[in-house]
């Protein structure tokens, strides 16, 4: 791998624990925005304080789960280290390597994931002379403290690295704020300190993202989810007549019986998803619920003569599943239900012109000037409310734009969430 000259605030994560200035310190806290050269600088150093410090000793290395952990870190790192001349021995069947350099000693370092089953039980038996936690954020806070408590060893230290989340997280309030009381070194990264960044990468990112995740993963704040969930949706933009030229053809639904169904047909074209018509039926405001049937009915007038290949429904809408199969004429594919990765992935399509309402929904444009956060809610959750036609187009873009889809650029910052 080639290193560009690490930037300033990487130097002082890479060797805050050699310098006379900083190494009172029992932890070091990195939090900022993505792809800020945080997990490399401080993956490295982990390994060179514990080989300068410590041999013949136990670390632990955890991610979200083992095998983003992998990817994410273990595997640049070992690259890394053997290129600085390190001897790494990978027991990947024991989820551990033994790290070495001649003249300097030997350490293991474990491999945890924070939200792998059973992974608090694993590290509970060991004692550790350090732990390195990368997107400590997205961990459990049970495993968090388990992981904590094992660093008994004199001279252990805590390293910590996060993306922002919403400011009432735990990690923030009991690490962030009481950094002094914790006794630990706080480092905030913005892009600007990853010397590997181009301009293309930061101005792709900043186009991405908008409203509270703009502020999180750009800027490296830790913002509150307030106002609209998507604030990027412009009538100007977004909302254009269809050409005649589509060739796919899906439809997603979001099904109720009390609350509004709400099914959207939508036609490919080019590069890009337009939602060509939809169907919105609100039976508390008709004063009348209407059967499966009658659903299906209006689904498959929805349809039309075109040969829709796929109708992508709501997994909990059992009834109205095994309706749409009974008839045989649309395969179904149950949504995946994520709602916060869904709703940023909605927001990156929106954002990415990927898809397009047509004129003629008004249901869904009334959605979107309405839907907003809960802003009581302590954990990013929207309102249950005007969220119908919201949610059958987070289906359809997770089930048809989402992940691998969407390319590498967009693969990469799905699976980050
Ligand atoms: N000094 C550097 N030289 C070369 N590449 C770097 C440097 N710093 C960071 N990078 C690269 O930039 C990308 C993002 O860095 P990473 O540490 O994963 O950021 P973060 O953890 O903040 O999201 C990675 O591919 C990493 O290898
Ligand atoms: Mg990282």
């Amino acid at each position: 791998m080639k290193f560009k000259p690490f930037s300033k605030k990487q130097k002082t994560a890479l060797r805050w624990w050699a310098d006379p200035l900083t190494r009172k310190y029992d932890a070091i806290i990195c939090d900022g925005a993505v792809r800020s050269g945080k997990t490399l600088c401080m993956s490295l150093g982990f390994v060179l304080w514990a080989a300068s410090n410590f041999d013949g000793a136990d670390f632990a290395i955890c991610g979200k789960t083992v095998t983003s952990l992998k990817r994410n870190v273990v595997t640049p790192l070992l690259r890394t280290l053997r290129s600085l001349g390190f001897d790494c021995l990978e027991k990947s069947s024991a989820s551990f390597a033994d790290i070495s350099m001649e003249g300097i000693g030997c350490n293991r370092f474990y491999f945890f994931g924070g939200k792998d089953e059973g992974s608090a039980a694993l590290i509970q038996g060991i004692t550790l002379s350090g732990i390195l936690l990368d997107e400590v954020a997205l961990m459990p806070r049970s495993f968090v403290e388990q992981a904590i408590a094992r660093c008994s060893v004199t001279g252990s230290k805590l390293w910590f690295n996060c993306n922002p989340e919403n400011p009432a997280h735990w990690f923030y309030r009991e690490w962030i704020c009481r950094q002094k009381e914790k006794n630990a070194l706080y480092l905030h990264f913005t892009m600007n300190d990853n010397p590997a960044l181009t301009d293309d990468i930061r101005k792709r990112y900043e186009r991405l993202y908008s409203g509270a995740f703009y502020e999180r993963f750009v800027l490296g704040k830790w913002t509150r989810t307030d106002g609209l969930v998507y604030p990027m949706f412009d009538k100007q933009k977004h909302v254009a007549s269809p050409p005649d030229s589509c060739t796919e053809f899906r439809i997603s639904c979001d099904y109720g019986t009390v609350n509004p169904s709400s099914f959207g047909l939508w036609g490919k074209c080019g590069d890009v998803w337009y939602r060509l018509r939809e169907y919105y039926y609100d039976a508390r405001k008709e004063g009348l619920s209407r059967t499966d049937e009658e659903h299906y009915r209006e689904l498959c007038n929805l349809a039309g003569d075109l040969p829709v290949k796929l109708v992508i429904i709501d997994p909990s809408a059992a009834s109205m599943i095994t309706c749409i199969e009974r008839h045989g004429r649309f395969k179904v594919l149950k949504a995946d239900n994520r709602v916060l990765v869904g709703i940023q992935r909605t927001s990156e399509a929106i954002i990415s012109g990927k898809i397009i309402i047509s004129p003629s929904c008004s249901d869904i444009i009334r959605e979107f000037s309405l839907y907003c956060w809960d802003e009581g809610s302590l954990n990013d959750a929207p309102k249950k409310e005007n969220d119908h036609a919201m949610d059958d187009m987070r289906y359809f873009v997770m089930a048809e734009i989402a992940g691998d889809k969407m390319g590498g650029f967009f693969a990469y910052s799905a699976r980050r969430r």
